[in-house]
């Protein structure tokens, strides 16, 4: 999975993203390149367009009408797909999808952003840390706002 959160795991407002950081959509445009992207429907519709070199997996009730898609109705007739990949499959979001993936997930890429925004009306799901290896990849500033690439790796369970 990968995310960028503030201070209280705020993701988005108006199903749009709180935080437009450079040098964080460089980071997740290079740990996305070439890869399945799996996202659910406000989030595909909140992108700008196609993201380029991207498998889009769009997660839906719905029909879309969209050329180079791949739609699933069902999370598990999804994930019995993925299974098959055998490359990293990323999870992009958005709340809804990250709270339904989190127990799936193996690695998560969060962009902690050391800010709050009391307008969020999605946030990141609770995970318990001590599940998780954590290891701070880059810290960064960008226009005064500090924020930490942070990569999490599940524990092996005894
Ligand atoms: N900060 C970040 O890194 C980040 C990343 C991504 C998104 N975001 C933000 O997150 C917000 C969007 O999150 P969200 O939770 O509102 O929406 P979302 O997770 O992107 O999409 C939710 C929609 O996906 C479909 N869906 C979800 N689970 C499903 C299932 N099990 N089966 C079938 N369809 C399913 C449903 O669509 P239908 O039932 O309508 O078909 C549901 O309404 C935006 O503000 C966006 O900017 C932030």
């Amino acid at each position: 999975m990968i995310a960028a959160i503030g201070k209280n795991n705020e993701l988005g407002k108006d199903n749009d993203l709180i935080w437009h950081l450079k040098e964080d959509m460089q980071f997740f445009r290079e740990n996305t390149i070439g890869k399945p992207i799996i996202m659910g429907l406000n989030t595909f519709y909140s992108l700008p367009h196609l993201l380029k070199n991207r498998q889009h997996i769009i997660l839906t009730h719905r029909e879309i009408d969209e050329d180079n898609i791949f739609v699933f109705h069902d999370i598990y007739k999804l994930l019995s797909f993925i299974e098959y990949y055998k490359d990293e499959v990323m999870v992009i979001g958005g709340a809804s999808i990250y709270s339904q993936f989190i127990e799936y997930a193996n690695k998560m890429l969060l962009t902690e952003i050391d800010q709050e925004d009391k307008d969020a009306d999605v946030f990141f799901p609770y995970f318990n840390e001590k599940e998780w290896n954590k290891t701070i990849l880059k810290e960064v500033n960008e226009n005064n706002i500090n924020y930490n690439h942070v990569k999490y790796v599940r524990k092996l369970s005894k």
